[in-house]
């Protein structure tokens, strides 16, 4: 994210008050962008629905129009694009969006296939680790594509993209998405080994696959796609966001509440569902969504390993120790996506918390941090009573981790630079309020 997209938002929130009632989930945003994507591999027009309010929508609308696409909102949650007069995209316009998103780099399988030129972006996103995009511009070189590497922009360039044996060093969700939204168009058979298997990335598989893609999805991490010349539009309903499903489901239980998460969809979210549980978290699946709240007066500790999908996602990770902190005994916690992503742990222990970080792998997976110095290992000693405190917002889940926090906390909180939060949670203070929470101010 930008330093200029990041400065701005406060929310005074006063704690103490278990937040009980209904709040609804609709698109993911992990998902939503991605699909907007895949409507710049056709010229017909495409309709996406359960479209939340999320800045990544916002960006890849503004994008989509800056390259001569129209956007409009037929509805409330509907998104119609035409896709039809699309131009490929001038450096001046791929400047413009560099630094606010991370979905930009996405448009360049597209606009290769489209076009046989594609410039590259530099990159937004939270700030969680370094993030390169070396598995991006590899897969796109090993599928033909030539990278010119200038001061100002780099750009990629080639005649028609070639189908390619690839295998990601790790099974990274953007690369992964990359290489299937280059490979739908190229010539020949691509098959993509070590692929990311999350549900954003099967949603996104399912529209390409209205829209006449071939692609099958094996067993060990296989990804094989078969190319085609042409593709159609699609009419799509996105996958609910079990991020943000996850992060109320953490909010019930660390302030003992109870929350139903209209929309939140069990199988998606069975990893999370186990880990909750064996912390001492209930829910109830319904048809509509899911409830959530705490089975027993307290809480108990775990150890976990944040992993790719199937296993434990990393953006569960935040939230989830929040309602640690609140569990009796000692619970640990190894991140193995991200080198960084315990960055909020220091204003966290200023609120009361007792969580110790190491550098070492304090869990059985294999791990690329291990002896790179990254603190990416944390010890939990719990329960802790949380006090408010001033706290200026690093990230998306940290920002929403903090809210958690400061309304399990005794007192008031102040949080800065809460704009970060609206880039994944849709109406974040009418969802507080529907829950009872009590916001002291906000601006
Ligand atoms: N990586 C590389 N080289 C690459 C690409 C990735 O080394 O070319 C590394 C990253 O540095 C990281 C790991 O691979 O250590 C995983 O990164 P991945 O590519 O999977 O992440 P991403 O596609 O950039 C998406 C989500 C993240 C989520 C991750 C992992 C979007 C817009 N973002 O990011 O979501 O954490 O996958 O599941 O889909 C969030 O929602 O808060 C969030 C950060």
């Amino acid at each position: 994210m930008s330093p200029a997209a990041a400065a701005s938002g406060r929310l005074v929130l006063r704690g103490g008050k278990p937040l009980t009632g209904e709040v609804p989930v609709r698109g993911a945003k992990n998902a939503l962008p991605k699909i907007m994507v895949a409507s710049l591999l056709t010229g017909e027009d495409c309709t996406l629905r359960n479209v939340a309010d999320v800045a990544d929508v916002a960006i890849v609308s503004e994008l989509i129009e800056a390259i001569g696409g129209t956007v409009e909102r037929p509805e409330r949650g509907v998104i119609r694009i035409r896709p039809g007069n699309i131009q490929p995209m001038e450096r001046s316009v791929l400047r413009e969006f560099s630094g606010r998103s991370r979905i930009p780099i996405l448009t360049c399988g597209p606009l290769l296939a489209r076009f046989g030129d594609a410039p590259v972006p530099s990159l937004g996103g939270c700030r969680i680790g370094q993030r390169p995009v070396d598995f991006h511009l590899n897969a796109l070189q090993h599928m033909g594509a030539t990278l010119h590497e200038e001061a100002s922009a780099s750009h990629l360039t080639c005649e028609r993209l070639q189908g390619a044996k690839i295998k990601l060093e790790f099974p990274s969700v953007g690369a992964t998405e990359q290489v299937i939204l280059a490979a739908v168009r190229a010539e020949g058979v691509t098959e993509l080994s070590n692929a990311a298997i999350e549900p954003e990335i099967m949603d996104l598989i399912m529209v390409l696959q209205k829209m006449g893609a071939y692609i099958s999805v094996d067993v060990d991490r296989v990804i094989t796609i078969v190319g085609v010349r042409q593709l159609h539009g699609y009419d799509h309903t996105a996958l609910p966001d079990r991020l943000e499903a996850a992060s109320w489901a953490c909010a019930a239980v660390s302030t003992d509440g109870r929350i139903f998460v209209r929309g939140a969809r069990q199988v998606d979210m069975m990893t999370f569902l186990n880990k909750y549980r064996q912390i001492g978290g209930d829910f109830d699946v319904r048809d509509d969504g899911i409830e959530f709240w705490r089975a027993g007066s307290e809480l108990r500790s775990i150890a976990l390993e944040t992993d790719v999908y199937p296993g434990f996602t990393t953006d569960y990770q935040q939230p989830f120790v929040i309602a640690l902190t609140q569990a009796r005994g000692i619970s640990i916690v190894h991140e193995t996506v991200y080198e960084q992503r315990f960055g909020y742990i220091e204003a966290l222990n200023r609120m009361g918390a007792q969580i110790q970080l190491y550098r070492e792998c304090l869990g059985g997976l294999t791990c690329r941090f291990g002896q790179r110095n990254w603190k990416h290992s944390a010890v939990i000693a719990g329960p802790t009573p949380l006090r408010g405190a001033e706290i200026h917002i690093p990230d998306l889940r940290a920002g929403f981790s903090y809210v958690i926090a400061a309304l399990a906390a005794q007192g008031d909180s102040t949080l800065t630079n809460t704009n970060l939060i609206d880039r994944g949670y849709e109406n974040l203070n009418e969802k507080l309020l529907a829950l009872g929470a009590e916001i002291v101010s906000v601006d």
